[in-house]
């Protein structure tokens, strides 16, 4: 029999017109993608008749399988427990990760987490944790396992044969302006998430001013198709939608954010909306993996992992194993760089926060050099923001809007420019942020 011919440009026509495509015809270019019979501008013509034509949810099923199918698929059946995860849109002080691992470790779950690093505005676990000397993110694939085994969690960077066809499309996309499509940013998500072999992932979907998708419906639109898609290939998800019209956190920045869910883990400091979407996820991920019985049996399971120490002594040991310092959690401020210049900044006037421009929040972090202006870029990991005045916090003389910590004069007086600009004030009281987790959405 002759083999099937491939032309990527009759596909390419069909999507073109708005036909759905079958999922032989996605299978095919996928597969030419990732071997190079796709050139790059058959994989940009692709991705824009994507984007304009949209896919339904058979379709986006059907991508989502064969990008996951470029590349090799982790397995974790010989672990005691279920491999668990979540991921994140990507946020502004967004250090959720780092506490919820080791805490649903702590609970019996297992986590393999292949972080990123910062997109846009936005942190990257895997910038943050680059800070911790001697931590290693892209430790081979036998050290992975044993960490995550005898640890529980291990977080690291994306490996080049998980998913390689994202990899290829996602560099097409993110120069043919076709990054901000449902259907490519559902399969990119989740092709990596299915090829780490997981039995449960918790999606954290963020909204507002400083997330990728900034309205609730687009949002809610991508919640809904991470949802449909993931549980259509076969791994249990739910999503929160969840606020970022607000850093999470009152601090932003990379050695900040370890020391921040140092404090958290070790109870120095537990801020509200960190702890609410905390153990949210973390409710959510013990419920897929069979490890709670309900949301509010995970959230009590949760609570007890980090009140009790047990999440701490789980983060420290993952620190440990791959290579980073025993005493992190006892002695942080012996590891983690400091920035020379740390200041106060006071609001021009005094007043309530009424609303903040989060987005502009998390570029004035990339402006300190906290984040990357190109892909080459080296991060300082000592700069940042802390005390955050949140959204209600009353500011002027002795209220500061936020401590700046900068490398030099001249990024601190950049920076302060910045939030100045993308903070609001009001004369009379404002209430705080009401809801910090939106909506739930499930199968
Ligand atoms: N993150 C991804 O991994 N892929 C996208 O397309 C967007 C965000």
């Amino acid at each position: 029999m002759a083999a099937t011919s491939f032309l990527p440009q009759e596909i390419i026509r069909r999507k073109r017109d708005g036909a759905e495509l079958a999922p032989f015809e996605i299978g095919q270019m996928i597969a030419g993608l990732t071997d190079g019979r796709v050139t790059e501008g058959q994989a940009a013509a692709f991705a824009m008749a994507v984007f304009f034509r949209d896919m339904n949810t058979a379709e986006r099923v059907a991508l989502t399988e064969a990008m996951r199918d470029s590349g090799s698929v982790l397995d974790w059946s010989n672990l005691p427990g279920p491999a668990l995860d979540k991921h994140s849109t990507g946020g502004v002080g967004d250090t959720v990760s780092l506490m919820l691992a080791p805490a649903v470790a702590a609970c019996g779950g297992f986590v393999p987490m292949i972080s990123g690093r910062g997109l846009g505005h936005t942190g990257g676990t895997l910038d943050k944790l680059d800070s911790v000397p001697g931590y290693m993110t892209q430790p081979d694939n036998a050290m992975f396992r044993k960490v995550v085994r005898e640890a529980g969690c291990a977080i690291i960077g994306q490996t080049a044969d998980l998913a390689p066809a994202d990899k290829r499309l996602y560099g097409i996309r993110d120069v043919t302006a076709t990054v901000e499509s449902v259907p490519l940013i559902t399969a990119s998500i989740l092709s990596k998430k299915l090829a780490a072999g997981l039995q449960g992932l918790a999606m954290d979907v963020k909204t507002g001013s400083g997330a990728f998708m900034p309205t609730r419906e687009r949002s809610r639109e991508l919640a809904q198709s991470l949802v449909a898609v993931a549980n259509g290939a076969g791994l249990k998800t739910t999503a929160l939608i969840t606020d970022m019209d607000a850093p999470l956190a009152d601090v932003a920045g990379n050695a900040l954010e370890v020391r921040y869910a140092i404090d958290y883990l070790t109870g120095a400091r537990r801020e509200a909306r960190m702890h609410e979407v905390t153990l949210a996820l973390g409710a959510e991920m013990l419920v897929l993996g069979n490890l709670a019985t309900s949301l509010i049996d995970g959230r009590q399971r949760m609570e007890r992992a980090i009140s009790s120490g047990a999440a701490a002594e789980a983060f420290q040991r993952m620190i440990s194993a791959l290579g980073g310092p025993h005493d992190l959690i006892t002695r942080p401020s012996a590891h983690l760089a400091a920035a020379p210049v740390v200041r106060e900044l006071t609001a021009p006037e005094a007043g309530f926060v009424s609303a903040i421009d989060t987005r502009a929040v998390g570029i004035a972090v990339v402006e300190l050099g906290g984040g990357r202006a190109r892909a080459q870029d080296a991060i300082d990991p000592a700069v940042g923001l802390t005390a955050l005045a949140g959204i209600g916090a009353p500011v002027g003389p002795g209220r500061p809007l936020a401590v700046i910590h900068a490398r030099d004069e001249a990024t601190f007086a950049r920076a302060a420019a910045r939030l100045i600009e993308a903070y609001g004030l009001a004369a009379e009281a404002v209430p705080a942020t009401p809801r910090t987790i939106v909506e739930r959405i499930t199968a």
